[in-house]
């Protein structure tokens, strides 16, 4: 059963990758890596929260991540924080940073029964 838990972030991943369309810039996870430490505090520079109220984002689909950047850049989606931290954040490094966090592993471990 963990076995095949583990297998659902690693395919997705793979089915991310193959079904992202090459976009106009490349994304660059290196670029990404250094761009997050603005949202270090936070997120971690690893995707896993620091504080209480963030989430974990390391290994979330690349597509998921852009498209709830794009979503507190635009309004779409409103939090106090991250309406603010999204408002600054170009095309290009939306696609860094969803690189740079998509392309983290992580292993889930169940709580014992
Ligand atoms: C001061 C703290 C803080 C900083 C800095 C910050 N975030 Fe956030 N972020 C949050 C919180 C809190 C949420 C949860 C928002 C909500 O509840 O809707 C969040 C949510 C998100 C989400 C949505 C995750 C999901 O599962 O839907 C993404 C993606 C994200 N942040 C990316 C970033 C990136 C990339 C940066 C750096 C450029 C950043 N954040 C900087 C606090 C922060």
């Amino acid at each position: 059963m963990i076995g095949r838990l583990l297998m659902v972030p690693l395919l997705a991943g793979i089915v991310t990758a193959a079904a992202l369309p090459s976009p106009a810039t490349a994304a660059d996870a290196a670029a990404g890596k250094t761009k997050a430490k603005k949202c270090r505090n936070c997120h971690g520079i690893d995707g896993i929260a620091k504080i209480p109220i963030a989430p974990h984002i390391a290994g979330e689909s690349a597509i998921y991540l852009q498209v709830q950047m794009k979503a507190f850049r635009s309004g779409k989606r409103t939090h106090e924080i991250m309406s603010v931290v999204a408002k600054d954040l170009s095309d290009e490094d939306i696609a860094d940073l969803a690189a740079w966090y998509s392309s983290i592993k992580f292993k889930v471990e169940m709580p014992a029964e």
